[in-house]
């Protein structure tokens, strides 16, 4: 809505938009999407030829650094992730002082602000210089936050193993036994983050970019970024999912479910996406993982049963259909945590690690473009305007006046 605005300076016009919906703040060649096709690619590339053919880190080099990274770069890329993936004795002794019940989303976002105050002020610019340390110590915080929890000691990260796979190791490890997970759950984990990794301008993505437009440090940023993923209408989507099914409970408990969604009562959680209209890309790729996870798992869960009919049910609904409404990533994803057995407040961080590729991506991105001063581009501090709806002047009464 165009709005004019008086000004002692004269009158100009401003657009309304609350929730940015029409307003662009960047020039992005990182993530294409078209809703209306369900279309998504990185850097050009398919979604679904990298969810079938590349690996989480892969996409990671591909979002931040543009271009597919050559066998002799992934392997650096690798190394130096792994390297820099071991946390300073003085995080994790951070990390022991939470509350063993503490909300493990809310013990990843200290202990990456947290991190900050390890490196050197003079250092904390350089963006390039923090990447492989932001992507190899989040898993590994977020591994310790779930340890934590449970009243585990912490693991360190293994240097052989992948990325994926070191993570599940980190989480799981009970013993000095050779432990390593399923090579299908570790497949299953890098689809999942591949298809996460980015999704341009969502809400935490563009409080990436708007942090960085002030230059705080890369550390602060990702976790202010992590701090707008935990608000249950970004990140917490796979987990009202999963709570809705352990509601429904039974197959009989569906068809008035859905009368009540219909009815408007409530909605269907992984159902409808903001910009997918016709379906959600990665809901695809991931509909197939859920079918492999549960062969593997074979948990007999009358909740996978409910998700299965209710999906079949809702998808022939003309409720649905005719307002275009499909099952979104979100759940899909939420069924896999649980059939992986992730405690539901976990599944933000399983969000939180692979969106960092795209966070680091956009961040970059910003700071190239300033660096350039490519005037198209070159943005100053996000500085949103407001049209101000407060009192007219007034003076100032004090309190023994007003008495
Ligand atoms: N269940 C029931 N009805 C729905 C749903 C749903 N999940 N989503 C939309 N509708 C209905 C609305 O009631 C509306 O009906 P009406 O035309 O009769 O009034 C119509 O569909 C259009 O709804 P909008 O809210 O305008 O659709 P919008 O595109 O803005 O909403 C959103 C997108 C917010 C994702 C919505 O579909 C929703 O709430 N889904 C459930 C939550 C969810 O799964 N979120 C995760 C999204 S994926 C992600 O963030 C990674």
């Amino acid at each position: 809505v165009a709005l004019t605005v008086q000004e002692a300076t004269g009158t100009h016009t401003v657009c309304y938009d609350s929730g940015y919906l029409n307003t662009v703040m960047a020039r992005s060649s990182i993530t294409y999407i078209d809703g209306e096709q369900g279309i998504m690619r990185y850097r050009g590339i398919p979604i679904e030829q990298l969810a079938e053919q590349s690996s989480f880190l892969e996409v990671a080099f591909l979002l931040i650094f543009g271009d597919l990274p050559s066998k002799g770069q992934l392997d650096q890329f690798s190394k130096l992730v792994a390297d820099h993936s071991f946390l300073h004795t003085d995080i994790c002794d951070y990390m022991r002082s939470f509350r063993y019940d503490a909300h493990p989303m809310g013990i990843f976002i200290s202990s990456m602000a947290a991190l900050a105050t390890t490196i050197p002020a003079g250092d904390l610019q350089q963006l390039d210089k923090h990447i492989y340390r932001i992507l190899g110590q989040a898993s590994t915080i977020a591994a310790n936050a779930y340890r934590h929890r449970i009243g585990r000691a912490f693991n360190e990260p293994r240097m052989d193993l992948g990325y994926t796979e070191n993570f599940l190791y980190m989480l799981d490890r009970l013993s000095e036994r050779d432990y390593r997970p399923h090579p299908a759950i570790v497949r299953a984990l890098d689809i999942l983050w591949i298809v996460h990794a980015d999704h341009e301008l969502n809400c935490s993505t563009a409080c990436m970019r708007h942090l960085t437009s002030a230059r705080v440090d890369p550390y602060t940023a990702i976790s202010g970024a992590a701090s707008a993923l935990f608000g249950p209408s970004h990140g917490g989507a796979a987990e009202a999912v999963v709570r809705q099914l352990e509601r429904i409970q039974t197959i009989e408990n569906i068809e008035p479910f859905l009368e009540r969604v219909k009815a408007k009562e409530e909605r269907l959680f992984g159902f409808g996406h903001r910009v997918y209209k016709s379906f959600d890309p990665r809901a695809r790729i991931l509909k197939e993982q859920v079918e492999k996870i549960l062969e593997l798992v074979k948990v007999e869960e009358p909740l996978f049963l409910v998700a299965k009919e209710l999906e079949q049910r809702a998808l022939q609904d003309e409720y649905f259909r005719a307002r275009r409404l499909y099952p979104n990533v979100d759940f899909y994803s939420g069924v896999i945590y649980r059939a992986l057995g992730f405690p539901t407040d976990f599944y933000p961080l399983l969000f939180a690690i692979p969106r960092i590729a795209g966070w680091l991506a956009h961040s970059r991105e910003a700071q190239l473009a300033e660096a350039q001063l490519d005037v198209r581009e070159h943005t100053h501090v996000v500085r949103p305007a407001q049209v101000y709806t407060g009192s007219a002047p007034r003076p100032f009464v004090s309190l023994e006046a007003g008495d």
